[in-house]
């Protein structure tokens, strides 16, 4: 079992550290290929809660070598804070890999995504703040700093100089903020380069050398699927590629070594930020799934958005990705509902779509056609098999697999990292 890729089915939060942890010690690598300081894991161990934003979730295994590939845009600041947070509590961090081409989200970036937010008014998307458009812009535009240019001044400095003449243009004269200079870039830049050198490989000549000697490597998607920039419900998306065909792009680990890829779904829905999302419920059940699950944003606090589960979604998810298990989080969450919808289909000015429309105005139009499953008032969050579940329950979980077009291999009934029920073996 060569690569693994776990990518989130929905719009996000689905709990793919859960599913990273629970892989546990069978995994040897652990790669976040996209995004950055965007992302929210949270991983529960024992009694700590551990958030996550940058660092892959596998950090907190041991003997586990966690890897942030090409792919990647990162705030250095932040990994530091991160690393010492970590280390503070006794995890050992010094096996971190950082691919020298991975981006670096210059302090610039950050400052123009929270003021083109301001700008854009009513239209904006709603981005975490963190600089990640900007950088993957700059990335595209062949404008980007990368990890391996801040061990050399000179570089650096001439691309921080080409970099600031466009964007010291746009944050004076469009956004009416002041110039950046490029000495207080490049200082802040090389500040870090002692510390981070340790850190800095050749990922993808490591990841293709552990693969080759038989290890496990496990790719890890930041976001998700619905915020894919290609796949996703664009514009209302983030700027990297979270589906499982980015996990080889972003960490450049080939296609054809990739054997498995398990998509996160939670069992009911939810998404941070704008953006068409049809389940969505602005009532009452809304907020009994916000406090029974805790949907409140790890990296911005912001209250989630919630719904119920979407096959149409689950099935797009399942094609895009190539979906060969889906991990089902969160159950727990749905007990004491006395009927559950789940969306079967959309209903589009008249018209029923099995499918996800391919048109955005469609999408914004779309109707939820609900199924009503009987719900269950029992505790699950001891159940540690099938069985185990109430019959209302595992008959939710079925309807849930064939609708969504991949096997249930896992069911989450809990926080706890051996809250799970496992069907079939992921690894
Ligand atoms: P950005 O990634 O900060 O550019 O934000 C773009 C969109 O993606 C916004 O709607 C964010 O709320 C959303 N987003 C980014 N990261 C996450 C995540 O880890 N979970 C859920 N939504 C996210």
């Amino acid at each position: 079992m060569p690569a693994v890729v776990i990518v989130g089915a929905q719009w996000g939060d689905e709990g793919k550290g859960k599913a990273t942890d629970l892989l546990g010690s069978r995994v040897d690598y652990v790669v976040k290929f996209n995004g950055g300081n965007n992302a929210g894991h949270t991983v529960v161990i024992g009694e700590e809660k551990y958030a996550l934003h940058l660092l892959p979730s596998g950090i907190l295994t041991p003997g586990c070598v966690p890897v942030i590939g090409n792919g990647v845009v990162v705030d250095i600041g932040v990994l530091f804070e991160e690393i010492d947070g970590l280390e503070a509590r006794g995890v050992d961090t010094s096996q971190l890999k950082v691919s020298a081409s991975a981006h670096v989200i210059p302090e610039y970036n950050k400052v123009l995504d929270k003021v083109t937010e301001r700008f854009l008014g009513s239209r904006k998307i709603g981005t975490t703040g963190r600089g990640i458009g900007p950088t993957y812009a700059d990335k595209m535009n062949r404008q980007g700093i990368r990890v391996q240019d801040i061990f050399d001044e000179k570089i650096l400095t001439q691309k921080v100089e080409g970099a600031l003449e466009l964007k010291n243009q746009l944050l004076t004269k469009v956004y009416n903020r002041r110039a950046v200079t490029v000495d207080e870039v490049v200082e802040d830049l090389l500040s870090y380069a002692d510390r981070l050198a340790p850190f800095v490989a050749d990922t993808t000549l490591l990841l293709d050398r552990a693969i080759a000697d038989g290890k496990i490597v496990l790719l890890e998607a930041g976001q998700a699927t619905m915020l894919d920039v290609d796949h996703g419900t664009y514009p209302f998306v983030t700027s990297s590629s979270a589906t499982a065909g980015g996990a080889a792009t972003g960490s450049g680990i080939a296609p054809t070594r990739i054997e498995r890829v398990i998509g996160i779904v939670k069992a009911y829905t939810t998404r941070v930020g704008e953006g068409p999302f049809p389940t969505e419920l602005f009532d009452a059940s809304g907020d009994f799934l916000r406090e029974q699950g805790g949907e409140f944003g790890t990296t911005t606090g912001r209250p989630r958005r919630c719904g119920w589960y979407d096959s149409v979604v689950a099935r797009y998810s399942a094609r895009i990705n190539g979906v060969t298990d889906f991990v089902l989080t969160k159950l727990d969450v749905l007990t004491g509902l006395e009927t559950i919808p789940v969306c079967v289909a959309y209903d589009v000015d008249g018209v029923r779509h099995e499918e996800m429309p391919v048109n955005q105005t469609d999408f914004h139009h779309a109707v939820p056609v609900y199924e009503e499953l009987p719900g269950w008032s029992e505790d699950i969050s001891g159940a540690r098999s099938f069985e185990d579940l109430p019959a209302n329950a595992q008959a939710y979980v079925r309807r849930v697999e064939e609708l969504s077009g991949a096997r249930i291999s896992v069911v989450g009934v809990g926080p706890g990292r051996e809250q799970a029920v496992v069907r079939h073996d992921l690894i």
